[in-house]
């Protein structure tokens, strides 16, 4: 997307639609920017009833204006409960009204909102627009010949200041990282393998003269003795990665925030077969991996002067005679024996040996993973945040804080130590399952026993990372969770 900014409407280009903002007042719509209303040949119908200026109600006006065709009046509901969210959902109803249209630029009169900063302004639009403006289509050859994309090409904010270009061009990289998270659950499980992950970790270091990679293949996944990761993998006719990947914008510094995503290309399940209808959306199963590396990639867009080491422990569970048995006892990197109550629990393993990992060759200031990990997430919290579950009140907080602001919200879980008794196996250390009840915080607890002792949060996107059904500004599928709120984090780490 062409995103620029001009401060004076009247120096503005043609587009193919202009964007006034109103908030719905008291005394009924006002203006909630600077613009004469005689930009348009005639009264716009602001004192008709017929436009209310309700939180996303779009309106199209049509004439033979000089720079635009078209004019949207947009509401923003009562201006002083405006907030970055509910900019971001008006103008995700906007450019949602733009592809109805297909129109391709649009010139945007910024709103003033009195409780927020300019820039907290053109962030909420910004996000809003791009956020939605997003196609997922290389699978689909046959229709782009007939039917050129509806996507919003070019933007132009209007009555904006320097600083506003600036917060655009943050916005814009922060989605870049969001597109690639969500390029990469919606490809086809059997594209997006252990080895594209690896290639694409790989292409980010060649791109970004601050970001690093070094990859375990299965070879040095057996020397680092990850008996877990391997036994996973053990089913699927693809090779493990154990991706690492580095960025240090802050080579001063001796802080490393870890980030681990799961990274299973595609959960069958293994032995323990999900049935029909629990398969069919498993290719979004490396969604924490897919937030670890629009993280990387945002933060290295961005500059953060952050230091940030990506971890992808990376297979397929698949199905097959030589997959892991339920039942069996296998050792982990950590030397821990784990029983297996079931093969489909398989992201708590592959974490596993990934936290040893870190352990043994890592300086880690805290850790935080992201994984869909487990069904009953979806129980508790549905779709609306994702679970967190945390063994430091500090990070934890900072972590709800980053969510409020980015709206990728977190939802704090319990890990209570009397839980940790269903995980008890009689001929092993430790079973990978624990029933029935709790299934979030058993999957938690089971983790924590392989953290060492830094603080850690685990953040359990299994009903976040993949929607069935759009949403708002995330479109249906991939999502690309975790990725805002994780550069909300980092910005305001101390
Ligand atoms: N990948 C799944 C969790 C999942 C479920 C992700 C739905 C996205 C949507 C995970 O590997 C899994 O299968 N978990 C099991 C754990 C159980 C066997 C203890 C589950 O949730 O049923
Ligand atoms: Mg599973
Ligand atoms: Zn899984």
């Amino acid at each position: 997307m062409d995103i620029t900014a001009i401060p004076l409407l009247q120096n503005r280009k043609t587009a193919d639609i202009l964007v006034l903002p109103f908030f719905k007042g008291r005394h009924g719509v006002e203006k909630a920017g600077d613009f004469i209303e005689s930009i348009a040949p005639y009264r716009l119908p602001i004192d008709t009833k017929d436009f209310k200026a309700k939180e996303g109600e779009v309106i199209l006006l049509y004439h033979d204006g000089k720079q635009e065709s078209r004019i949207a009046l947009l509401g923003l509901g009562d201006p002083t409960k405006v907030t970055v969210e509910t900019l971001r959902r008006a103008y995700a109803g906007l450019t949602k009204a733009c592809h109805s249209k297909k129109i391709k630029t649009a010139n945007i009169v910024l709103p003033k909102v009195k409780s927020l900063a300019s820039e907290e302004v053109t962030r909420g639009i910004v996000e809003g627009v791009l956020l939605t403006n997003y196609a997922f289509t290389s699978l689909k050859h046959d229709l782009l010949k007939k039917e050129p994309s509806a996507l919003l090409q070019k933007l132009c904010l209007l009555g904006s200041a320097k600083r506003d270009l600036v917060a655009a061009e943050k916005a814009q990289g922060i989605c870049e990282g969001v597109y690639l998270a969500r390029n990469l659950v919606n490809g086809n499980a059997d594209d997006v393998t252990p080895q594209y992950l690896t290639k694409v970790a790989k292409e980010l270091a060649e791109k970004h003269q601050h970001i690093k990679t070094k990859i375990l293949g299965k070879k040095e996944i057996e020397k680092e003795k990850m008996g877990l990761l391997l036994a996973v993998n053990r089913g699927s006719h693809l090779d493990p990665a154990f991706i690492v990947i580095e960025y240090r914008g802050n080579p001063k510094s001796k802080d490393n925030t870890v980030i681990v995503g799961k990274g299973i290309t595609y959960d069958t399940g293994g032995l323990n077969l999900k049935p029909t209808g629990s398969m069919e959306t498993m290719k979004c199963d490396m969604g924490g991996a897919a937030a670890v590396l629009g993280t990387i990639k945002a933060a290295a867009l961005l500059e953060l002067e952050v230091n940030l080491i990506g971890i992808i422990p990376s297979t397929e569970n698949a199905m097959s005679s030589t997959s892991y048995k339920p039942g069996d006892v296998y050792v982990s990197a950590s030397g821990k024996t784990v029983e297996i109550g079931n093969t489909d629990a398989e992201g708590r393993l592959v974490l596993a040996d990934a936290f040893t990992y870190i352990e043994k060759h890592l300086k880690p200031t805290r850790i935080i993973d992201f994984a869909t990990l487990t069904g009953a997430i979806d129980v508790a919290l549905g779709s609306e945040a994702s679970g967190l579950f945390c063994n430091d009140d500090a990070l934890a907080n900072g972590l709800l804080h980053a969510g409020l602001k980015t709206h990728d919200r977190l939802w704090r879980m319990p890990i209570f130590d009397e839980y940790r008794d269903q995980l008890k196996s009689e001929i092993a250390d430790i079973k990978n399952v624990g029933g029935r009840s709790a299934g979030s915080i058993t999957a938690a607890l089971f983790l924590k026993e392989f953290i060492p002792d830094v603080p850690w949060a685990h953040l359990d996107i299994a009903s976040t990372a993949y929607l069935s059904e759009h949403k708002r500004y995330n479109p249906k599928f991939g999502t690309g969770v975790g990725v805002r709120l994780m550069i909300d984090f980092l910005e305001h780490l101390k």
